[in-house]
């Protein structure tokens, strides 16, 4: 098992991990993973982050191999990402610890590896272990997650930590959050959605910080994401426009308790929280940063010791075809229109899709079809039919027909008669067929790490799939297939 997405998480999961850092923190560390290897591959700058992994792997008893920036490594020759993890696998290393600046890099890891991969942080997308830490320092001094007000403030659009953090606040009850943020910076959409319908509530946006000063128990800064706008004059002028907007101040905290935490590091030019707020007892990123280590003791041990704390995330196993009644075998209507004798018939596509069908189908030139087009239909109004002459579609072409015609219905014709007829269910994971949007998401071709794409079927009706790498959704009208 490894810790890619908090979203495989449950709250349960979430609780127990901080019971056992909470443990961790009280109690002195025994070396309990003694003879065990962390490989610590930092492909992009930290202290906290790397340093409390190693420090966490280092009171457990383990040896740590890696890299902290990629200097000085056959990274920098051109090495693919699969290669470089692959050979900390076979130098010893029992488990992995990965941050990157591409999105997905962790999961593919994952994926090349067959030891545990903890995500350090992969570009904008997430950082898992700061939002597990972020939550054992909200219950160590608060006691509890639920029924907190909670304001996330400062670049909610680039920052991985406050994406992995709503999304576990999801899972608590009767969190009422604030985004604070300039527009350009607030929060992405979907997880923004997703919140909102996992708790039933809705989240406040809104650009000013004063406002929201007296309403919360929790206030989460965070920094400008400098390294994660565009290149060039126009991420310049963007960057220059939100550069400096919140500066939280002594004056600003007159008689305010609300626990103030950063992930760190915080902009000396700029500084989101100005340097005489440590000084206050309410002023907890000191010690939230500190409890990273007991966090990744928590999660180092979870994930090595055989005992694992999160369920392996599994799919509900769905037939890929759902049988549908064969009233009287024949397709009379239609044989008016045309012949089928053997072979496939998609029947029931609606009027004018047949094309878009044919496209994502993209067949050899030489195979017969037959394309009836805006014949009448008593469930639509007009329709479109598809047929192909001696041949059954395979399961891929089938997926492609379910993408862009849902509606349709599939019939096998055997000797004039339906031998079978059905409708195509989507399977769990489809690989290599709808391209990821994100040019930020490591399957990007930029990128050049080689990576197919991979979809995850998150809902059927409606459908969202779910990039297996960079975790972005995209909804039925977003889908883009490959070309072959
Ligand atoms: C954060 C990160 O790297 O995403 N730092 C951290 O891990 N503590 C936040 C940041 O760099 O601003």
């Amino acid at each position: 098992m490894s810790l890619i997405s908090i979203r495989s998480l449950s709250r349960d999961d979430i609780l127990s991990l901080i019971q056992a850092a909470l443990h961790q923190k009280k109690n002195s560390p025994q070396p309990i993973l003694k003879n065990k290897i962390l490989a610590s591959l930092f492909y992009e700058n930290s202290t906290r982050t790397r340093e409390s992994h190693e420090r966490a792997a280092k009171r457990l008893g383990m040896d740590v191999i890696g890299f902290a920036g990629t200097e000085g490594t056959s990274v920098k020759k051109g090495e693919p990402l699969a290669d470089t993890v692959r050979m900390y696998q076979a130098f010893g290393a029992d488990i992995v610890v990965i941050r990157h600046n591409i999105e997905g890099a962790a999961q593919l890891a994952a994926d090349v590896l067959s030891i545990p991969v903890i995500n350090a942080g992969d570009g904008s997308n997430g950082h898992p272990t700061q939002a597990l830490l972020d939550l054992l320092t909200i219950v160590e001094k608060r006691g509890s997650i639920d029924n907190l007000k909670i304001a996330l403030v400062g670049d909610l659009k680039y920052g991985r930590t406050v994406h992995s953090l709503i999304t576990a606040l999801s899972l608590f009850n009767n969190v009422q959050l604030w985004l604070v943020a300039p527009d350009t910076l607030q929060m992405p959409s979907h997880l923004v959605a997703e919140f909102e319908k996992a708790t039933n509530t809705q989240v406040t946006k809104t650009p000013h910080l004063a406002e929201v000063l007296t309403k919360v128990d929790v206030l989460y800064m965070t920094r400008i994401q400098r390294e994660r706008f565009p290149e060039g004059p126009e991420g310049e002028y963007e960057y220059r426009k939100v550069s400096g907007i919140y500066c939280l101040t002594t004056d600003m905290l007159k008689n305010n308790s609300a626990g103030i935490m950063h992930p760190l590091p915080r902009y000396k030019g700029m500084l989101e929280i100005s340097m005489d707020v440590d000084a206050l007892p309410n002023a907890w990123y000191i010690e939230q940063a500190k409890n990273g280590i007991f966090m990744r003791e928590a999660i180092l041990l979870g994930l090595l010791s055989g005992k694992p704390f999160a369920q392996t995330y599994s799919q509900p196993t769905e037939p890929l075809w759902k049988d549908m009644p064969i009233t009287n075998g024949q397709k009379r209507g239609e044989h008016m229109v045309y012949r089928l004798d053997n072979g496939t018939l998609i029947d029931h596509i609606h009027a004018n899709k047949g094309k878009d069908v044919l496209k994502v189908l993209s067949l050899q030139e030489d195979t017969q079809f037959i394309y009836a087009h805006n014949l009448r239909s008593s469930r639509y109004g007009k329709k479109d039919v598809l047929g192909f002459t001696n041949r059954e579609l395979t399961e891929q072409e089938l997926n492609k027909v379910a993408l862009v015609a849902p509606e349709a219905t599939v019939n096998i014709i055997k000797d004039q008669r339906v031998k079978k007829k059905g409708k195509i269910i989507l399977p769990p994971v489809i690989d290599n067929l709808v391209i990821c949007p994100n040019p930020r998401c490591i399957t990007s071709a930029q990128h050049q790490e080689h990576v197919p794409q991979k979809m995850l079927v998150e809902s059927h009706d409606p459908l969202v799939l779910r990039c297996h790498y960079c975790e972005m959704p995209i909804q039925r009208e977003e889908i883009m297939l490959k070309e072959k």
